[in-house]
């Protein structure tokens, strides 16, 4: 069963000093995401991830589309429907740093989602050092500050922050990023062990195309505020259609030696266009070596090419 149900979502910034001109940063996204899934979206930076991620939690509003959060309109909440949704959708963002009150104690910040829903606890010391040992820090840190602990403890703070009102949906907005190599890889581990404790649905945003594969069911390959190709994780690695995917992909080391000779066919060439002024027709066509007359006029729409794996190219659809 689909938890999130995102159609033809577009964010559009005004650009400073111009009337006119807009950012597009999100350009007519459509997906969905199921209970207890990950779904991984991954693209470069400025493609709209962030973005995207903010509108589906309501954290910014839409310029069009609709996000249904178990079937119902996210954007005509109000009240209680509202707060019960800001419950149960969650974010976790890049930097532990400045995503912590530095004035507040652990103790603190894991308590004041609780408060803002009204949740009491008989004694919250007790209650957050258990929730605490779910996330591997202890009543040790109870009293501590932010600046007293390390990155990766910090990032385990966070998500424990989101982790406590028991959402249903997280976003993680590349969650360990800003976290040394050796310190990502516990983090993505109790990411995922979380998930199987809590079964909460993942939105998991990264550029890192190795560590959305370790983390994801199924993944989006964003490009310049749109979804090129939507797939099993698997199926796309072993097979990515959309040219951009592949080059994507060509930049990760792959053991197979036969696909690593196929992929390294594909050369990417140019800059990424500016979300400000997107080429019209297929947003990629000045940097794909397959470019066709077609490309360069019409956006190529959705096709499912096989069950579940989705992708954006005029190779893919009948003209
Ligand atoms: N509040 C804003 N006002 C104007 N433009 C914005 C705003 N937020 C984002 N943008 C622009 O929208 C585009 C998408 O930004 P976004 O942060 O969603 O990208 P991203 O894929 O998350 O990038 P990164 O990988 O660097 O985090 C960028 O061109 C960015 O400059
Ligand atoms: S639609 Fe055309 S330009 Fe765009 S990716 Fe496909 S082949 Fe390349
Ligand atoms: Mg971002």
């Amino acid at each position: 069963m689909s938890l999130i149900r995102v159609e033809n979502v577009k964010k559009y910034f005004k650009v400073r000093g111009s009337l006119f001109k807009k950012v597009k940063a999100v350009d007519g996204v459509t997906f969905m995401i199921k209970e207890a899934e990950t779904f991984g979206v991954v693209g470069e930076t400025g493609c709209g991830k962030s973005t995207l991620g903010r509108v589906i939690l309501r954290l910014l509003k839409p310029t069009a589309g609709k996000v249904y959060f178990m079937n119902k309109d996210v954007l005509k909440l109000s009240g209680e429907n509202l707060k019960k949704f800001r419950r149960m959708a969650q974010m976790v963002f890049q930097d532990p740093h400045s995503s912590l009150n530095p004035r507040m104690t652990i103790l603190e910040i894991i308590l004041e989602p609780l408060k803002e829903h009204g949740i009491v606890v008989d004694d919250p010391e007790k209650y957050i050092t258990e929730h605490l040992e779910i996330v591997g820090l202890g009543r040790e840190h109870l009293y501590r500050y932010p600046h007293e602990l390390s990155g990766g403890q910090k990032q385990r703070v966070a998500i424990l922050r989101a982790l406590i009102l028991r959402p249903k949906f997280i976003v993680l907005d590349e969650p360990t990023s800003a976290l040394d190599v050796s310190v990502q890889a516990q983090i993505l581990n109790l990411l995922k062990d979380l998930q199987k404790k809590f079964k909460a649905s993942y939105m998991f945003i990264s550029h890192d195309l190795a560590v959305v594969k370790f983390m994801s069911n199924r993944i989006a390959v964003m490009y310049l505020g749109k979804f090129v190709e939507i797939a099993n994780a698997d199926e796309l690695f072993e097979k990515p259609l959309h040219p951009y995917a592949q080059v994507l992909l060509a930049a990760i080391p792959i053991p197979n030696p036969k696909i690593a000779r196929e992929r390294k066919k594909i050369r990417i060439v140019g800059e990424p266009p500016s979300p400000i002024n997107p080429p019209p027709g297929c947003r990629f066509h000045p940097r794909c070596p397959y470019v066709m007359d077609i490309c360069k006029r019409e956006e190529p729409p959705m096709v499912e090419v096989e069950p579940g794996h989705y992708v954006a190219c005029w190779l893919y659809a009948r003209r």
